[in-house]
């Protein structure tokens, strides 16, 4: 066999290659505008993809070929007419990002580094951003999912005296509360944190889909009457079904007055702080005592990328540190560089998230990303209005952020769920644009989200012309 390194035995064929294929990449991002939304991947491909395990390697132009041939597969979020779920659009400038990231390898669990040094400086910006205190502990994190359970954890931890890090719950029976309108990570991380998903008390919400504090008083009131522990409640910055933003200042001072822990779930909500118009309504999220957020959404740092900001640092260490012999802490050389990143999350080795964070902010600034998130809210705006005022669309919750959710419902037509749901399957299918769907109060709403850089007022108007073309056809056959 020849010499079992993997580097190259031809530079410049790699060389050659890689450039080719970053240039096919370019290409790609530099059209994103154009064409189909979303390609199914061909039938030929699935196959391709159940080779069995590669014994042998492939050349490196072989290699580029394998990788560009996938591009045009993705789920078609880098396109100005995706408007499903909450997918940020990526941003061309973090192909540079990911090349030196690439080229480092760094591991960020610890140590003495350069990309430590980096993380550092990004979770500094994040308390700036978010207006929390410079010295809060904080951790890069694959997204808000995790950011959740890292949060809940600390404050599971703290309202437990830390003993259930060792202990676990044991008998203890904490409750936390949430509107209904809150995100499935919050109840998945009760489960994961072994409190239960039913200790997560769904409370109610008033007719603009914000919490109705009053009943969140009252539910807090009863379970603490019963012998239960509330330790915690979870506002949400920017709710997944239509963009509602809790009272979060009302919430603060309810934690406040009860003791409890204040967690905020701003997955994409939070950081329309740097738009202008939005930023007043936020307010009180700068008193949470944690804030769970991503890069990835609003902000188009490609995937994946979050944040999670805990105000006691020394909570957030004491529910995660742990240095085993072998990670021992030290004050000088390559172990040094203490706490480790490690102290602050579940993950060892970890990969260098923080550098496409920190060029994306150089590369951009904060207002120009304020301003594209602000444009996307005046979009909402102008398709809610557009909604109101077509006949046979009916807008099925107020559009106050980002999020419009609608359908159409011409007088006479049959069941609207179905038709409705037909109208999105047959919108993402013909690749002109892709919608998703929710539930309104028990009716499938079609679900634009907006949090799209390359989108245009024109492609809200193609999306609504699709819509009463697709309805119509379909309910005529
Ligand atoms: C409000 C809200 N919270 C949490 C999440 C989960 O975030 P992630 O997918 O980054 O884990 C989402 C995802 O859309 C969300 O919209």
């Amino acid at each position: 066999m020849d010499d079992p390194t993997l580097d190259p035995a031809d530079w410049d064929g790699l060389r050659t290659s890689a450039h080719d294929l970053l240039d096919r990449a370019l290409d790609r991002l530099q059209s994103a505008r154009d064409g189909r939304v979303w390609t199914p991947m061909p039938e030929a491909m699935k196959s391709g993809l159940k080779a069995g395990l590669p014994g042998k390697g492939i050349a490196h132009d072989a290699l580029a070929d394998r990788l560009s041939d996938l591009m045009p597969y993705g789920v078609g979020n880098t396109h100005p007419r995706f408007f499903g779920w909450v997918h940020g659009a990526g941003n061309p400038g973090g192909v540079m990002a990911e090349i030196a990231a690439a080229a480092m390898n760094a591991n960020l669990g610890g140590r003495d580094h350069g990309a430590i040094h980096v993380e550092r400086q990004v979770l500094d910006w994040c308390c700036a951003m978010m207006g929390f205190p410079a010295d809060s502990g904080g951790l890069i994190v694959s997204g808000t999912s995790m950011a959740t359970i890292i949060a809940l954890k600390a404050a599971r931890d703290r309202r437990l005296d830390f003993t259930s890090r060792s202990k676990g719950v044991g008998g203890a029976r904490l409750t936390g509360y949430a509107s209904t309108q809150a995100h499935s990570c919050v109840a998945r991380a009760f489960d994961m944190l072994g409190l239960g998903s039913d200790a997560l008390r769904p409370v109610p919400c008033l007719g603009d889909f914000t919490m109705d504090l009053c009943a969140l008083r009252q539910m807090i009131r009863e379970d603490a009457e019963a012998g239960l522990t509330p330790f915690a409640v979870i506002g949400t910055a920017g709710s997944v079904n239509v963009g509602a933003i809790d009272d979060l200042a009302g919430l603060a001072d309810i934690a406040a007055t009860k003791d409890l822990w204040f967690h905020v779930d701003g997955a994409f909500g939070a950081t329309a702080i740097l738009s202008d118009p939005v930023r007043s309504r936020l307010r009180g999220m700068e008193r949470a005592d944690s804030l769970a957020f991503d890069f990835h959404k609003w902000l188009h740092v490609n995937y994946d990328a979050g944040c999670v900001l805990i105000r006691d640092r020394d909570a957030h260490l004491r529910a995660f540190s742990e240095r085993p012999d072998y990670l021992a802490a030290s004050t000088r050389g390559l172990a040094a560089g203490n706490p480790w990143p490690v102290e602050f999350g579940p993950e060892l080795s970890r990969g260098f998230r923080a550098l496409k964070i920190w060029a994306h902010l150089l590369e951009h600034g904060t207002e120009k990303l304020g301003a594209a998130i602000t444009r996307n809210v005046e979009q909402a705006r102008y398709l809610a209005s557009r909604i109101g005022e077509t006949p046979g669309l009916e807008l099925l919750a107020p559009a106050t952020l980002n999020i419009v959710c609608f359908r159409y419902a011409p007088v006479g037509a049959g069941d609207l769920d179905a038709l409705n749901d037909a109208i999105v399957i047959e919108l993402q299918e013909s690749g002109v644009a892709a919608p998703s769907t929710t539930r309104i109060e028990g009716r499938l709403a079609i679900r634009v989200n907006l949090t799209n850089h390359r989108t245009t007022r024109p492609d809200l108007d193609l999306l609504l012309s699709e819509i009463l073309r697709i309805g119509g056809w379909l309910s005529s056959n």
